[in-house]
């Protein structure tokens, strides 16, 4: 008999950056953050985990990844695996009956409905879904916040993607971990209205990985010790309230705010890390003009490690948004744009230049999406 389960998760941005460790080994960080999960309908993994007496054990665990043979000797993948082997093998011993699915083989496969190159957060949706997948076929009762802290070991931002909705990463302070952990701010339908819009930007080369880059920002960065002293938790203050109040002025401000004070601190790290270029840095001034035209926030950027910007914004605003991004992209052969009407979108705020001409010349893709659900089961593939 072959056990198996399968599960989808999802991609989330964050909008209160996670940004560096005090402990690399438990991955455990030095502030909370705070993330929309975004539409699974647009950017998610699946996985199916499945096991087997039948499996022979010379062949150990593995792991199929976008249809290709994967390495799952990482120690992050095998902190989770041990994790989860381990609740499963507590529930065997307490009931005998339980088939030891703990001790066989296990099989990952798992597969991206975007392309990995784009550098789109799938390190946080694909130990999600792993997380989940395992959980799910071991028939695990722990909580999603209690597999938050496994996931949290597989890559710090995947513990926020375990729910749907606003998620917060509850930094916690004990040494052991046990209380640094993701839950639910709100449901995606406490505010459904939020958008995203993804202007994926080429990058001439592969920066630093975010795990070296917040190493090396802790250890070096002055700005760094005031940002996680005080910048986040008034951040993440002001956030939540302005989620519970759907109050997107508010939100949209400290959006802005925390990806800029994330990336001086990137700046200040010796020798500094640039993980923006100057299409990302148009896509900001766009932004500014936007709402400077519309004479209220209507959109808010943010930046992770790496060159794409990502846009909120509420879906009444879509014209004065996607429509001045459609028009300053127009000629460009871009895919992505949502459906047709969006070509019937007049709106259309004119941008500098110098401005449109950066982004039409460096944007490769753009992924119009929304606010969405957290991870859920699913017919395997
Ligand atoms: C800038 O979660 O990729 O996207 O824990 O080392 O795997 P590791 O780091 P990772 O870092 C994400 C950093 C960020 C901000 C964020 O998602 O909060």
């Amino acid at each position: 008999k072959v056990y198996r389960a399968s599960t989808t998760a999802p991609v989330n941005i964050a909008v209160v950056k996670y940004w560096g460790k005090r402990d690399a080994k438990l991955n455990l960080p030095t502030n909370s953050s705070l993330s929309v999960t975004l539409s699974q309908d647009d950017l998610r993994t699946l996985t199916t985990a499945s096991c087997s007496a039948s499996f022979p054990a010379s062949e150990g665990d593995s792991l199929l990844l976008n249809g290709s043979p994967s390495d799952i000797s990482g120690a992050r993948t095998q902190a989770c695996l041990r994790e989860l082997r381990a609740r499963r093998a507590a529930l065997e011993a307490a009931d005998p009956s339980l088939p030891k699915l703990s001790t066989y083989p296990l099989r990952l496969v798992s597969e991206n409905n975007f392309p990995t190159a784009a550098g789109l957060a799938s390190s946080a949706a694909g130990f999600a879904a792993l997380v989940r997948a395992v959980a799910n076929l071991y028939e695990l009762k722990d909580t999603p916040s209690e597999l938050s802290k496994i996931a949290r070991q597989g890559s710090g931002s995947a513990c926020r993607s375990l729910f749907g909705g606003y998620v917060a990463w509850r930094m916690g302070d004990k040494e052991d971990g046990t209380d640094s952990m993701a839950d639910q701010v709100a449901e995606a339908a406490h505010w459904p209205e939020m958008r995203a819009l993804i202007l994926v930007v080429s990058a001439a080369k592969k920066g630093v990985s975010s795990s070296s880059g917040m190493q090396q920002t802790v250890a070096t960065s002055g700005l760094f010790q005031q940002r996680i002293t005080t910048v986040v938790p008034e951040n993440m203050a002001i956030m939540e309230n302005a989620i519970a109040e759907r109050d997107f002025e508010k939100f949209a401000e400290v959006t802005m705010r925390d990806s800029n004070s994330f990336h001086a601190t990137c700046a200040d790290t010796y020798p500094p890390i640039f993980y923006m270029n100057d299409v990302s840095r148009a896509a900001i001034r766009a932004v500014e003009a936007i709402n400077e035209k519309a004479g209220r926030t209507v959109a808010a950027y943010t930046f992770d490690a790496g060159p794409n910007a990502v846009i909120y914004y509420l879906e009444k605003d879509t014209e004065a948004v996607v429509g001045t991004f459609y028009h300053a992209l127009q000629g460009a052969d871009i895919t992505g744009w949502k459906n047709e009407s969006i070509k019937e979108l007049k709106c259309g705020i004119s941008l500098d230049e110098n401005v449109a001409a950066l982004i039409k010349g460096g944007v490769s893709r753009v992924i119009m999406t929304s606010v969405g659900e957290g991870p859920a089961p699913t017919e395997e593939f």
